[in-house]
């Protein structure tokens, strides 16, 4: 896929842990398509190592090192964002967390501080995300985050994941209608089951994808270039007149009942 324009694009992608992160699918579509002025962020300096030889292959990606805890980490990623780029066009929020007793637990039993940790890393990262994005972006823009379909159904072992997800939803929805009116959209892309560090984490995640191969209508799973696709027509000016979606990429499971 080529969408032209993206050569003047600038940005930052927050969630890159190796080469199978859907940010990197994501990274890599923008790259293909002329875009290379992007800051990536990588949560450790552990992951450094595997964000870099992903990173290198595409060119010298400006990474920097992001954890999000509170609204100053938040503040200072983009202080920094502002201080390399000044003006931003996009940001890509892929990050999300669960700790393990939460994520493997079923919802009902949900500690009141699994809960509020998962939820603030997976979904207020978003809204803290858009603030600070504001600033930034005074010629408008696009924000994307990386939804599930376990945020509208209930799906066997996504657990707390579900309803963090569709509060994460709900997010995009009234943050792009608050942000409208500074031509900043926000999306959420609901992707298929895409197997990743994080998705590792999930319980039986094997199966899910067994399930999304069979009960899909493209009888496949999707990639995450795919995914890294739509952020690209996202990003670009050809999806100027649309925002507050949560988009499938997830070869039609989400028809199927
Ligand atoms: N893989 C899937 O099947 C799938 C499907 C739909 C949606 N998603 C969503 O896509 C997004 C990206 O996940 P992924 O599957 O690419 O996995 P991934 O493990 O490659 O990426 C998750 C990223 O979140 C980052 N992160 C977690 N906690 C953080 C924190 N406190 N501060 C900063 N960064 C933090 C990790 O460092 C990592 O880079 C997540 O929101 C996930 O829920 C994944």
């Amino acid at each position: 896929m080529n969408i032209k324009n993206l050569s003047g694009k600038k940005g930052l992608i927050i969630g890159l842990a190796n080469e199978s992160s859907i940010a990197y699918g994501c990274l890599n579509a923008l790259y293909e398509n002329g875009c290379t002025n992007i800051i990536g962020t990588y949560q450790s300096p552990k992951s450094l190592q595997y964000v870099k030889t992903a990173c290198d292959k595409l060119g010298n990606i400006n990474l920097v090192e992001f954890n999000y805890t509170d609204e100053n980490s938040m503040e200072k990623l983009f202080e920094y964002v502002r201080n390399q780029f000044g003006n931003i066009d996009f940001v890509i929020h892929s990050m999300a967390f669960a700790d393990k007793d939460s994520l493997h637990g079923k919802v009902v039993d949900c500690s009141a501080e699994g809960f509020i940790s998962s939820m603030h890393v997976s979904c207020y990262s978003l809204i803290s995300c858009c603030r600070n994005a504001q600033k930034i972006m005074n010629n408008g823009g696009s924000i994307i985050t990386m939804s599930y379909i376990g945020a509208e159904r209930v799906i066997k072992n996504y657990g707390i994941m579900g309803p963090i997800k569709a509060c994460l939803e709900s997010s995009v929805a009234y943050l792009a209608a608050e942000l409208a009116e500074y031509n900043i959209r926000v999306y959420a892309i609901s992707a298929g089951p895409i197997a990743t560090r994080a998705a590792g984490g999930i319980a039986d995640f094997d199966e899910l994808i067994k399930q999304a191969e069979l009960n899909s209508p493209m009888k496949r799973i999707v990639t995450n270039d795919e995914v890294g696709n739509l952020s690209a027509f996202l990003i670009s000016n050809l999806s100027s007149g649309m925002t507050g979606q949560v988009i499938y990429v997830d070869a039609g499971y989400f028809l199927m009942g």
